[in-house]
């Protein structure tokens, strides 16, 4: 029952490349080849840099039955799997990110050492910190003369601000993690220079985690150091997962801070609606979803292989042949979001994939729903004449990141 746009036995060539760019369309949008192929057949061969052709998932429906089907693995040492770069022997003996790229039950083992600071009961005890920092980052935002860049004086201090708190990882450190976090999620980075960064904020945690062993805190890292001195955890794992807390921590919800203001920036009745809500209102809740589903700035698209042949959509995805998930044109996907395209921040996008789907979903959208709400509930309201100090044609977007968004955007008031 293969169709020839799922066909196995396609000649490479024929195959159509991986549409990852989204500089032809809308910076907003997913690249407008995933709409046709979406629009095509919900699963269909695309071609890859190393000239594999792994299935691409596009249809909603279809994404999330294959994002929760334990046959369906994420670890990248498994022949077939559709890296988004060449892998280095270097990470042999695991991942260099940690759980991310595990199956479970390791994978669910590693994750559940971690959950306790992400409860929705722990991640509200921190809205008064949080609330603190995005007042203090605006109050020394107002004290300038000038347009200021809100990615450096705002987006991108907040989570950090946010996510070392929650490690115990010193803020004082923060040019040297964003340097290298950089690094490994620039598209356009060579494997030594994604492996040099990875070295060195492996190293990095490594000392750290030492530090907590004799002088704990009251953080994260210091309860994993509790774990590695009881034997329960190899010193190793411990700041690999640090890494991944890291990384994933502040370069997302950073991104979703500019790109979101960008993206209200241009829908000013929308923006003056939300400006007017309350701290704490359903309005502020659902514009936080919406923006996560239009924007689905982890657009690389989740990166899996299958382990036994699964039947999906009249098509066999046989063991060993690789699978990309695109979320952004699953959000996209108008069986699931009425007039998918229209930013609209008074639907209930709650079932969107922004966080992905199945046993990897985001461990911490909690806190990334937290951070987002006191931001976009507080940015606007307290400078009401927020706007742009360059024309839109000036901004640069991170076509070349594997997490989307904007690497300046120059505000004034
Ligand atoms: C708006 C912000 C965020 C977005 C859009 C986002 C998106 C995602 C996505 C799509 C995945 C799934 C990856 C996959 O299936 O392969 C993921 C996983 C993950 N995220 Fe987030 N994330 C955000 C914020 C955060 C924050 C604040 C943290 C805190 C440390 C975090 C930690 C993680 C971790 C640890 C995983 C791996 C989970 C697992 O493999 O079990 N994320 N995130």
């Amino acid at each position: 029952m293969t169709s020839t746009l799922g066909s196995a036995d396609a000649n490479a060539a024929e195959v159509p490349e991986y549409p990852m760019s989204r500089a032809e369309g809308c910076p907003f949008d997913p690249p407008p080849q995933l709409r046709t192929m979406q629009r095509e057949a919900p699963l269909r061969r695309v071609r890859l840099w190393d000239g594999s052709t792994p299935w691409l998932v596009t249809r909603y429906d279809e994404q999330r039955a294959l994002l929760a089907d334990s046959r369906i693995s994420s670890d990248p040492t498994n022949p077939g799997y559709p890296a988004p770069a060449p892998v280095s022997d270097e990470h042999s003996e695991g991942s260099p990110v940690s759980f991310i790229l595990m199956d479970d039950p390791e994978h669910a083992r590693l994750r559940r050492m971690v959950t306790a600071p992400f409860t929705i009961k722990r991640v509200e005890a921190m809205r008064p910190f949080v609330q603190r920092i995005v007042d203090e980052r605006i109050d020394e935002m107002l004290t300038a003369d000038g347009p200021v860049d809100l990615v450096e004086a705002f987006a991108l201090p907040v989570p950090s601000l946010v996510i070392c708190q929650l490690l115990g990882v010193p803020y004082a450190d923060h040019d040297f993690f964003q340097r290298n976090s950089k690094v490994i999620v620039h598209r356009d980075s060579t494997t030594e220079q994604r492996n040099a960064a990875l070295g060195a904020l492996a190293e990095y945690l490594d000392g750290l985690v030492g530090r907590k062993l004799t002088d704990p805190g009251e953080d994260l890292l210091s309860d994993l150091a509790a774990r590695v001195e009881s034997g329960e955890l190899p010193r190793r794992e411990a700041s690999r997962m640090g890494v991944l807390l890291l990384i994933a921590g502040h370069e997302t919800t950073a991104n979703m801070i500019a790109l979101g203001t960008l993206a209200l920036l241009e829908h000013p009745r929308q923006l003056a609606e939300l400006r007017e809500a309350g701290d704490d209102s359903e309005l502020v809740a659902s514009t936080v979803e919406e923006l996560l589903r239009y924007l689905h700035i982890t657009h690389n698209g989740r990166r899996r292989v299958a382990l036994e042949d699964v039947e999906i959509a009249d098509e066999v995805i046989r063991a060993g042949e690789g699978v990309i998930v695109p979320n952004d044109i699953g959000n996209r996907d108008p069986d699931a979001f009425a007039e998918p395209d229209r930013l609209d921040i008074r639907r209930d996008a709650r079932h969107h994939m922004a966080f992905g789907f199945g046993v990897h979903q985001c461990l911490g959208q909690p806190l990334a729903r937290m951070e987002l709400r006191v931001v976009y509930s507080t940015l606007y309201r307290r400078i009401p004449t927020l706007r742009l100090a360059t024309d839109r044609e000036n901004i640069s977007f991170k076509h070349d990141g594997s997490v989307y968004g904007v690497y300046e955007l120059p505000v004034t008031w």
